[in-house]
C-alpha cells in the first residue's frame, strides 16, 4: 500500500507517519528528512539546499523526485509507502506517477490532516526531536515518559529544528497555500482522498488514520 500524508507545516505528517512505520512496517519517505540528511553530510544536494530551507522555501522539484526515486528503489518491492512531505507542487505529483508505474506500483490513498492554520506556529515551535534515532516529542503534547531520556532509543540528546521558528513558517505555510494545496484536486478527480481532523488529540487522528489504511495494510502483510 502506498499512501501520501498531505497537511500544511506542523500537520502532523512526520509523528502520524512514524506511527504506521511502527504499526505496519511501512517505509517513511521524508523529504524533509532526506533533504536534512544532506545538509548534515555536506553533499552537493545538501549545500544547495541549505539556503532555501532555512527561508522556508521549497527545492527544486528535480531534486527531491530524484530523491524519492532513489529511495523507492532501495526499498524490497512488497513494502509499502508513505509520502510524508511529498508531493508539493503540480509538477512532483505528475512526477510521482510516474516513479510509481516504472515501479509497479500505485497510489492507494491520499490523507489530507486539516488543521487550524493558528495552531501550527505553536505545534512547530514546541517540537524536538531524539538526537539519535528521530523521534519526535513536543513540549506541551507529546513529552518523552522519562524527563530528558528518549522514549523509544533510551537516548539523552535531543535537537530542534533551525527552520522551525515563526518566522520561517510563516513562509512555509504560505508556499503550502500557493503551491501545495492546488494538487489536491487531482487526486480527488482519482476519489482517492481521505480527509482527517488533524485538530483531534494525536492518539484520535491515528486511530483515525488506521481506520482509513489499516485492515488494508495488515492484510497485506499477511
Ligand atoms: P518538511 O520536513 O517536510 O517540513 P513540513 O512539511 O514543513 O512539515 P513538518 O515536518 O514541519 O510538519 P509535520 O506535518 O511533519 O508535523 P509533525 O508531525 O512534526 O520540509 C522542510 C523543508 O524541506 C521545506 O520547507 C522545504 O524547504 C524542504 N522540502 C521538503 N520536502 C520538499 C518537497 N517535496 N519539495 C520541495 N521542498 C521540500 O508535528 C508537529 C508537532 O505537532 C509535533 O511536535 C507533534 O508532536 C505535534 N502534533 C502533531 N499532531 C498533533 C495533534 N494531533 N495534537 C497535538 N500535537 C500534535
Amino acid at each position: 500500500m502506498n499512501i501520501i500524508l498531505l497537511g500544511p507545516p506542523g500537520a502532523g505528517k512526520g509523528t502520524q507517519a512514524q506511527r504506521l512505520v511502527e504499526r505496519h512496517g511501512m517505509r517513511q519517505l521524508s523529504t524533509g528528512d532526506m533533504l536534512r540528511a544532506a545538509v548534515k553530510a555536506g553533499t552537493p544536494v545538501g549545500l544547495r539546499a541549505k539556503a532555501v530551507m532555512e527561508r522556508g522555501e521549497l527545492v527544486s522539484d528535480a531534486i527531491v523526485s530524484a530523491l524519492i526515486g532513489e529511495e523507492l528503489d532501495a526499498m524490497p518491492p512488497g513494502q509499502g509507502a508513505i509520502f510524508d512531505g511529498y508531493p508539493r507542487t503540480a509538477a512532483q505529483a505528475e512526477a510521482l506517477d510516474v516513479l510509481l508505474e516504472g515501479r509497479g506500483r500505485h497510489l492507494d490513498r491520499v490523507i489530507e490532516l486539516e488543521v487550524d492554520e493558528d495552531a501550527l506556529v505553536d505545534r512547530i515551535t514546541g517540537r524536538f526531536t531524539c538526537a539519535t534515532c528521530g523521534k519526535g516529542y513536543h513540549d506541551k503534547f507529546e513529552q518523552p515518559k522519562l524527563p530528558g531520556t528518549c522514549d523509544r532509543c533510551g537516548g539523552h540528546e535531543f535537537k530542534r529544528r533551525p527552520d522551525d521558528n515563526a518566522e520561517t513558517v510563516r513562509t512555509r505555510l504560505a508556499e503550502y497555500r500557493a503551491k501545495t494545496a492546488p494538487i489536491l484536486p487531482i487526486y480527488e478527480a482519482r476519489g482517492i482522498v481521505w480527509r482527517v481532523d488533524g485538530m483531534a488529540p494525536l492518539d484520535a487522528v491515528t486511530a483515525e488514520i488506521e481506520r482509513i489504511v489499516g485492515d488494508e495494510a495488515a492484510a497485506e502483510r499477511g
